[in-house]
């Protein structure tokens, strides 16, 4: 381990000698990338010709590729292109002492002279987060998006509307945020209720703010709205969307598959669209994300309206209205640029042209997707479902399922069962659902470290990586989750206080 940087760059190359980046650095590159030096590092970027910090394109470079060179005069970095210029910041940003990771450089601090060769495995590299089941404060989307950043993740996957709550502020439809993003309480399935009202939105003004926060740290913000199941919060505030004689009161309190979905009449699909407009023009990512998932055909099956408007359509029966469904929001987004990404469950009646099939289930549902010459995203349930328990320690919180410790997230490779097909797989993204997750501390604690090994897999190639040499890195690494203030769970086997000898039953400060 020459410097114990994570992800594993490609090529590490140590010099003698140290940099020392000053809090007020001269730099010769172009305003917009003086901004983000400026704002990754925690500087005062001052423009100069003859300076200690010079960025330049360099063409024969991948686009996410970029190089690195620190000597005693000065740092260059050449990037394949300006969404590079993030990722040579964080691993200089790795390169300086722990207490700088995550905080400005207020005072001068030194950089080990080394060249840097350096690009990722896959142009995909995410994190979802489930702001439905429970809502984050605006304030932890941003603390979140450094920390992906800082780990060289590109997409922030934003799960915005789900049975239990509607959290996108729509100007068209104000009943969605009014009535759609508080439920009554929670009931935990050994807990019961906890009598406690949740609930919570983000204005479009905020989430304009988060996406350019992130744009600037090299991070797509992927927004998802997701029909035509898991619908309950919206049938609440709009109940003629819904399917006759099937109430919906408030949205869900528990959780688990609810039945309640879309009626998929006309004025049901001009709602549907109007809402993805207006998701559109918040948020200007290439790719839009439609949801689809876990969509039970029990009320459509019990509805005499459904059948006739699968009749209409000219479909056999009501079991085509999901696929029928998913290609008008396909065409629909298409029309307006953007790709559609939706769950794999879009894909069970045929892989679906124009559309990015996430594999959630298990890899092998974005096969066919695959070898029909989609893109997929390989994210199953076993290795990238961080809502999962971390360890199978009696004293973990209650998760949904597992347990999927650090080790299981590194040794996950997408491209598994994807041989004839590995060009069609983009990449990869751990999923953070919380049903049981119901604060920043909480999120941070299953997120970190098992997302420092998959941010690992997604951008470092497979060759000369192993376990154990990740483990020495990690090790290092942590002492920066640390600094930052992380609330992260400690590395693999029992937490410190468990290690026995001192009979200290309690849960101990990680467990929040
Ligand atoms: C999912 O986990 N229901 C996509």
């Amino acid at each position: 381990m020459t410097f114990p940087l994570l992800p594993q760059p490609a090529s590490v190359e140590p010099a003698a000698g140290h940099f020392l980046l000053n809090p007020r650095v001269t730099v010769d590159a172009t305003p917009q990338q003086s901004r983000v030096v400026g704002a990754l590092l925690g500087v005062v970027a001052l423009p100069s010709t003859d300076a200690h910090l010079t960025v330049r394109l360099d063409d024969s470079l991948p686009t996410e590729g970029y190089q690195l060179t620190v000597t005693p005069e000065r740092v260059t970095i050449l990037v394949g292109t300006d969404a590079a210029l993030p990722w040579a910041l964080q691993t200089l940003r790795q390169l300086m002492p722990d207490e700088v990771f995550g905080a400005p450089v207020i005072t001068p601090q030194p950089v080990p002279c080394c060249t840097i060769t350096d690009s990722p495995r896959f142009g995909w590299r995410g994190g979802m987060i489930d702001v439905a089941r429970h809502f984050l404060p605006f304030a932890d989307l941003l603390r979140l998006v450094d920390q992906l950043a800082a780990h060289k993740f590109n997409r922030l996957h934003l799960h915005l509307a789900d049975d239990q709550g509607w959290r996108f502020e729509s100007l068209k439809y104000p009943e969605l945020t009014r009535v759609g993003a508080c439920r009554p309480e929670t009931l935990h399935p050994y807990h019961g209720t906890d009598r406690t009202p949740h609930g919570g939105y983000y204005s479009q003004a905020q989430l304009r703010r988060l996406v350019s926060h992130a744009a600037s740290r090299g991070i797509t913000v992927v927004p998802e709205l997701d029909f035509p199941g898991h619908a309950s919060a919206a049938l609440a505030a709009y109940p003629q969307h819904g399917v006759e004689g099937f109430a919906v009161g408030h949205p869900a309190t528990g959780f688990g598959v609810l039945e309640n979905v879309l009626n998929l009449d006309d004025d049901c699909l001009a709602f549907v669209f109007d809402l993805f407009d207006e998701l559109l023009d918040v948020f200007p990512s290439q790719w839009i994300h439609i949801g689809g998932d876990e969509v039970p055909r029990t009320q459509w099956r019990e509805s005499e309206a459904s059948q006739q408007r699968a009749a209409q359509l000219g479909l056999t029966s009501v079991e085509e209205l999901q696929p029928w469904f998913t290609r008008q929001l396909v065409n629909h987004l298409r029309a307006r640029g953007r790709t559609p990404i939706g769950w794999d469950e879009v894909a069970d009646d045929g892989p679906v042209a124009g559309l990015v099939c996430h594999a959630w289930r298990s890899a092998d549902k974005a096969l066919p997707s695959a070898r029909a010459g989609g893109e997929v995203i390989v994210a199953p349930v076993q290795g990238t479902y961080l809502d999962y328990y971390p360890s199978d320690l009696p004293t973990e919180q209650w998760c949904i399922g597992g347990p999927t410790p650090t080790r299981t997230v590194y040794e996950f490779n997408p491209t598994d069962g994807f041989e004839d097909v590995a060009d069609r797989v983009i990449g990869t993204q751990f999923q953070l659902w919380t049903e049981y997750v119901a604060s920043m501390s909480r999120v941070e604690y299953l997120i970190w470290p098992r997302a420092c090994a998959l941010g690992e897999v997604a951008w470092s190639t497979p060759e000369g990586r192993s376990w154990d040499e990740f483990s020495t890195r990690l090790a290092a690494h942590t002492r920066r989750l640390d600094a930052a203030g992380i609330n992260h769970r400690p590395q693999e086997g029992p937490l410190p206080w468990q290690r026995g000898g001192h009979g200290r039953q309690s849960r101990g400060p990680h467990q929040n």
